[in-house]
């Protein structure tokens, strides 16, 4: 597998964290001190599909490819308008594709268990091009009366397109089931037959998932590390899942790294789950940061408890 195009959309609205404090016993000091994040950007007058379907077309044109040459999609979603079809249903009609598509919820580590799948899928011989879009819109599902969650989170898009190489040199998932730490339930219909749950917004233990998210983190990219044979000193960047300054400078200072190596783009736009290792990449390519050679570690964390992480050399 290698990387061939990448591409991001994101909301117009920014909300600061000074905006927030106007309706939330909060401020900017603590939201700052504790998770880095300055402002995120909110979906108002734009669709996430409208984003997603952005994201998606910056991809294709990036990766110099038009519409009708993806042959899958696979789309990380777990907040859109629509539980069937799945986001990727809609987006490949109205980028135009002609292909079979599916999403799948690996929470805010959605992205590299797509990547993961992707690989796979080419190494099966059945496809040349996949487009990866991870979207999200966590602005639905967070209590926004609730301080300790509304304040961590953004919306937006990413997206690549990868086709058949040897770029991936590794690449590790792991899920530990556990429910309690980080979980959101979707309002049902009343049933008269069955138990009807009480709904809840979204639920978050900040310090054990502050703990699970190190220490996962940590592990995957040790192991990625080794299985690619790759030393800290050839790792051109790490690109980790934006969730948290503090818990990327925590795992940054455990590996010994340099700050310039950790990447971050969290304070302009908080925690886009899934979405966010692809907007900081693109924002490094569209930037010209990345040149080929470069070795990659990526590293995403989420809810499940699920994790991943992959070494990527950068190289079209
Ligand atoms: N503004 C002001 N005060 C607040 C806010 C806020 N937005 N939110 C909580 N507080 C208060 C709490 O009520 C508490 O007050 P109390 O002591 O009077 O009870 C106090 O601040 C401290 O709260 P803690 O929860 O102990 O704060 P902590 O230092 O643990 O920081 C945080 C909370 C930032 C969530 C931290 O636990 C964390 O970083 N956890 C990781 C979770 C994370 O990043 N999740 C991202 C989504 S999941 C993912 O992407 C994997």
């Amino acid at each position: 597998m290698k990387i061939i195009g990448t591409g991001s959309a994101l909301p117009t609205l920014t909300v600061t964290n000074e905006m927030l404090s106007e309706f939330l016993d909060t401020n900017h000091e603590w939201i700052y001190t504790r998770t880095g994040i300055v402002q995120r950007r909110i979906i108002s007058d734009e669709s996430l599909t409208e984003l997603a379907v952005s994201a998606c077309r910056n991809a294709i044109t990036n990766a110099n490819l038009e519409a009708k040459d993806i042959d899958f999609i696979l789309c990380s979603n777990i907040v859109n308008d629509y539980v069937i079809p799945g986001l990727s249903c809609i987006v490949q009609g109205k980028l135009g594709a002609n292909c079979p598509c599916i999403d799948l919820n690996g929470a805010c580590s959605g992205f590299i268990y797509a990547l993961d799948l992707a690989s796979a899928y080419l190494n099966m011989g059945k496809v040349k091009n996949i487009l990866i879009v991870c979207a999200d819109e966590l602005s639905k599902i967070v209590d926004w009366s609730a301080r300790d969650t509304s304040v961590l989170f953004g919306d937006g898009a990413g997206a690549m397109v990868v086709t058949q190489g040897k770029n991936l040199k590794s690449s590790h998932l792991s899920t530990t089931s556990a429910v309690a730490p980080l979980y959101y339930q979707r309002k049902l219909e009343f049933n008269p037959y069955s138990k009807n749950e009480e709904f809840k917004p979204l639920v978050m233990n900040g310090k054990d998932v502050y703990k699970m998210a190190v220490n996962a983190s940590i592990q995957d990219i040790n192991i990625v590390m080794q299985e690619a044979n790759v030393s800290p000193n050839e790792v051109s960047y790490y690109l980790l899942h934006q969730a948290n300054v503090r818990i990327i400078e925590t795992i940054r200072e455990y590996l010994g790294e340099r700050e310039e190596k950790f990447p971050k783009n969290i304070h302009k736009y908080g925690n886009t789950s899934s979405a966010s290792i692809p907007i900081l990449l693109d924002e490094m390519n569209k930037d010209g940061k990345l040149k080929d050679g470069d070795l990659l570690v990526m590293s995403a964390f989420g809810a499940g408890f699920s994790s991943g992480a992959c070494v990527v050399e950068w190289g079209k």
